[in-house]
């Protein structure tokens, strides 16, 4: 694996900007982390302000280390400069080049191929600069936003895990999705 080399963001894409968090960006991630619509399917949220709190002074925290096997980036939208989501990529299984990945966004911003940008953006550098062999996701079953972006990615459903998760008190079936590197080279 090339990538504790260097640091392999920020990235850039044509409207985002995939880069660290900053102290500043607290409000932002406030936004999104506070809203029942984008913790609806996640095992956090909606947050109470101290739990932005403590998220982000771990990400700060976390973000003095490198190399690391976890990244989460914060997501910026280009023309007006705010953090409209974050999205994570974690190199969990290193003997197989494994990793997985995942993503939010503040729920004005849904529906405007963001995800999917950032996504690409992302699976560019794991195949591309980290040198992964496989990428996989999951989400909630009824999650159609998230996996709506999968399938734009190319990925490929590869099962259902029955009570995966444990989300707001329930047990919930989860899909999931891979992609390997030469499945995405062969999307150019
Ligand atoms: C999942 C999430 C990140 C998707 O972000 P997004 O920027 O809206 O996604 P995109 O615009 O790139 O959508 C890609 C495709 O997914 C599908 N899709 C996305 N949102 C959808 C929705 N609400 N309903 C139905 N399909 C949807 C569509 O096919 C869409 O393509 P199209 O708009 O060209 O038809 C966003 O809904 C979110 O932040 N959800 C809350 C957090 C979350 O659940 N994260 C994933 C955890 S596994």
């Amino acid at each position: 694996m090339t990538e504790d080399l260097k640091p392999w963001f920020p990235i850039r894409t044509e409207r985002l900007l995939l880069r660290a968090f900053t102290q500043e960006d607290f409000d932002e991630v406030h936004a999104y982390a506070a809203d029942p619509r984008v913790a609806r399917f996640m095992d956090w949220g909606p947050n109470a302000r101290a739990e932005t709190v403590h998220f982000m002074s771990l990400k700060l925290a976390e973000q003095e280390r490198w190399p690391r096997d976890g990244v989460t980036l914060a997501i910026e939208h280009l023309s007006d400069r705010k953090v409209i989501g974050s999205i994570r990529l974690a190199v969990g299984d290193r003997p197989n080049l494994t990793g997985d990945f995942g993503y939010s966004l503040n729920s004005t911003r849904w529906r405007q191929g963001y995800a999917t940008e950032a996504g690409r953006a992302i699976l560019d550098v794991a195949f591309g600069v980290v040198g992964l062999h496989r990428v996989w996701a999951e989400c909630d079953i009824e999650n159609v936003g998230s996996f709506g972006v999968m399938e734009k990615l190319g990925m490929r459903r590869e099962g259902e895990i029955r009570e995966g998760r444990l989300i707001k008190g329930q047990w919930r079936d989860r899909y999931l999705y891979a992609i390997l590197a030469e499945e995405w080279a062969q999307q150019g």
